[in-house]
């Protein structure tokens, strides 16, 4: 007979995701926080433990900012920002690991995460009618519970009611190793000081701007990662989430 040994979070949440369907009401997950600060491995990895959906939504401004950049859109012009709005249709296909987006029907996955789009998302993102335009399709994507979101202001904007807000912080030389190992996995010729610069600057417009800007959600609870594995703080996240719904 074989015996498959089970591993912490699948001993704990299998008999718990069963509960799911027995549950009135699927709870929404805020997650925030700084420049790859682990947010969406968190919130990709309670998706799946939970069944839920996930949505990144640092994605949708990548996809905004590399329509921007192709169409070469002066961002300071409000009118060819909300004429190039208008043409724009991202489209993120429901999933629970895997996350693809399309932008005008092509699929720009791996595009966002270049440098050039990330040395310019934050201010495209600090822009009030792209945050409205996208703020309105995260909130139709999460209205029915059962969402997993992660981004700058998901806990302060998009669900300031969310039943669970993360905020999401580790010290910055962890962050630029993360983003850095990650980014060399797809072999890109890019330097460790790059990243620590872009984290920076984007932690810096992302805190600073007018609206909306990157803060601790009122009742967010705070996960320091710094010295967590990946399964350490999934494992953490999902004992607050059990509380949670034993409560409802
Ligand atoms: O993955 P990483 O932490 O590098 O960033 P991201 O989640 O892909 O977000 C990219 C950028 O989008 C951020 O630096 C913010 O400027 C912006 N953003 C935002 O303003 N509001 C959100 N809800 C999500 C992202």
């Amino acid at each position: 007979m074989l015996i498959k040994a089970l591993t912490l979070v699948e001993a704990f949440f299998i008999p718990f995701v069963h509960c799911r369907t027995m549950q009135k009401h699927q709870i929404t997950i805020a997650i925030d926080g700084y420049s790859s600060s682990g947010k969406s491995t968190l919130a990709k990895d309670l998706a799946k433990a939970l069944d839920y959906s996930y949505l990144d939504s640092g994605a949708m401004y990548r996809a905004v900012t590399l329509y921007f950049q192709q169409h070469s859109v002066d961002i300071t012009n409000p009118h060819a920002v909300s004429e190039a709005l208008e043409n724009i249709e991202i489209i993120i296909p429901p999933a629970r690991e895997s996350f693809e987006i399309f932008l005008n029907g092509m699929d720009v996955s791996e595009l966002i995460r270049s440098l050039e789009v990330s040395q310019l998302v934050s201010e495209v993102a600090a822009i009030s009618p792209v945050r409205r335009y996208l703020v309105y399709q995260q909130q139709q994507a999460g209205k029915d519970g059962g969402i997993v979101m992660d981004g700058r202001d998901i806990g302060t904007v998009v669900f300031p009611n969310a039943e669970l807000k993360i905020f999401v912080d580790s010290d910055i030389e962890t962050r630029v190793l993360r983003r850095f190992q990650e980014i060399q996995l797809k072999s890109s010729a890019v330097t460790k000081d790059e990243v620590r610069a872009n984290l920076k600057h984007r932690d810096h417009i992302d805190s600073t701007r007018e609206d909306s800007p990157l803060q601790i959600a009122d009742g967010a609870r705070i996960l320091n990662n710094t010295s967590m594995s990946r399964q350490e703080q999934l494992e953490e996240v999902l004992l607050w989430v059990k509380a949670l719904i034993e409560e409802q």
